[in-house]
């Protein structure tokens, strides 16, 4: 019998990427009174403008499937044959939140789906499983898709920091936007950062150590990538950063380039980093998928990005980074939708502070996930909705068009 063998030398990387998000947003200067806080210290201490807010009847499933669906149909199901799912807001301890997309998308059943945890890093480990399974048959592309809800304490000072969005891409031999790089470098080390207990709905956090922490693990996973013949950090066109806050991006890369005897300011790492922020301060923390708005915010904005290096700095409270780099390709404009990524953000509907605080306290006292049900509760607008849990067990559907 023929049996194939491992392809060598193939170019892998993302093919098509598409994003979504909750339905309603929050301007953080409608929140800053109650806070106790000048607009300006989110709008420059963090970055921030605004969070997305996801309806009662949406979650992290709801938000995979819009993601992933204008993929589905711009590139067909064909060759489909893995499903990773990278998040860290799990809605079951047992079956992966990927076979409810695999239903409401329709995927053929000859699909392997399963869930990947490790905080914010796990789609960054998902590219790098997606690329090994198409490495070795490039007729097969995987569907990755990062989705999750940023919650912290109301009133704590982590709030500011929430936010929700999924961003889901296909991996493939040949790919039209980003062509991965063999060298990457890693990084794992035990740290309290971040976390989130099973009993709990919003995460802990300690939040001067995560920021200390994000810079090590990143510095650690970038001595690693030059070890194995990564480019150097002056020789990367551009960097996109896991963003928690977007000041952290060009706090890091300050930090980075003054530990790599670069010459560097506030100011000028900040212009560096600054195209791709644009998505990440309108949309929030995303966790695992915000290193990937990045990504898709620099791709948007940013014109003649042909040939150029980017990095992806993937970081995971806990903690793992992860630092690799692709080219992007020739032809790249032709995979793009900024109108449609600027349609969905601008048709988000806003919330007063005491509409989202009423929300939130309802999602937070509710941990049976029942708080989609009943009479007068908005509803969100994508295409796919969380109908409730009958007999503890979670009822999806797409919403009539
Ligand atoms: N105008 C302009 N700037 C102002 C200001 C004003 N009126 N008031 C304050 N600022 C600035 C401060 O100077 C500070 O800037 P620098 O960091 O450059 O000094 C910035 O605003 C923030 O102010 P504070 O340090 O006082 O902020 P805080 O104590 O209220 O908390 C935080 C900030 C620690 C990020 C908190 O929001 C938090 O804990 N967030 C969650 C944790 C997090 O995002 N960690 C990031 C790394 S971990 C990770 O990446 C994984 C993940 O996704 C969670």
């Amino acid at each position: 019998m023929n049996v194939p063998t491992q392809a060598a030398g193939v170019p892998v990387g993302i093919d098509d990427i598409s994003f979504a998000t909750g339905s309603y947003r929050v301007d953080l200067a409608d929140i800053a009174p109650r806070l106790g806080a000048e607009p300006a210290k989110y709008h420059k201490g963090l970055g921030q403008e605004q969070m997305s807010v996801v309806a009662p009847d949406e979650d992290p499933v709801t938000m995979a499937a819009a993601a992933a669906a204008p993929l589905i149909e711009r590139g067909g199901a064909e060759g489909i044959r893995t499903l990773l799912f990278a998040t860290e807001t799990g809605i079951d301890q047992s079956k992966s939140a990927g076979v409810y997309v695999h239903a409401l998308l329709g995927l053929p059943d000859t699909v392997r789906t399963v869930e990947l945890k490790q905080a914010c890093y796990s789609a960054t480990a998902a590219l790098q499983f997606a690329a090994a399974l198409v490495a070795r048959n490039p007729a097969e592309r995987v569907l990755v898709i990062a989705s999750d809800i940023a919650r912290y304490d109301l009133d704590s000072a982590a709030e500011p920091t929430q936010g929700a969005g999924a961003v889901a891409f296909t991996v493939a031999a040949n790919p039209r936007i980003l062509r991965l790089d063999a060298a990457n470098g890693v990084h794992t080390s035990d740290v309290m950062d971040f976390w989130r207990p099973n009993y709990r709905t919003q995460a802990l956090v300690e939040g001067k150590l995560s920021i200390g922490a994000y810079i090590d693990a990143v510095a650690g996973a970038f001595a690693d990538y030059r070890e194995r013949g990564g480019a150097a950090f002056d020789e990367i066109d551009w960097f996109c950063y896991h963003q928690p806050f977007t000041k952290m991006a060009s706090k890091a890369h300050l930090m980075l380039s003054e530990r790599f005897g670069l010459d560097m300011d506030k100011a000028r790492a900040e212009e560096i980093i600054a195209p791709t922020t644009g998505y990440n301060r309108r949309i929030g923390n995303s966790y695992t998928a915000s290193t990937y708005f990045g990504l898709l915010s620099l791709l948007d904005t940013r014109p003649d990005l042909a040939g150029a290096r980017v990095a992806i700095i993937s970081y995971g409270s806990g903690c793992v980074a992860e630092f690799l780099t692709g080219r992007i390709v020739e032809g790249y404009e032709e995979m793009l939708h900024a109108e449609e990524h600027e349609r969905i953000l601008a048709e988000r509907i806003r919330l007063g502070d005491a509409d989202y605080y009423a929300m939130q306290t309802r999602v937070i006292e509710d941990q049976g996930n029942h708080s989609n049900i009943g009479e007068g509760l908005r509803r969100g607008t994508g295409p796919f909705s969380f109908t409730g849990v009958e007999g503890d067990k979670r009822r999806y559907v797409r919403r009539a068009d």
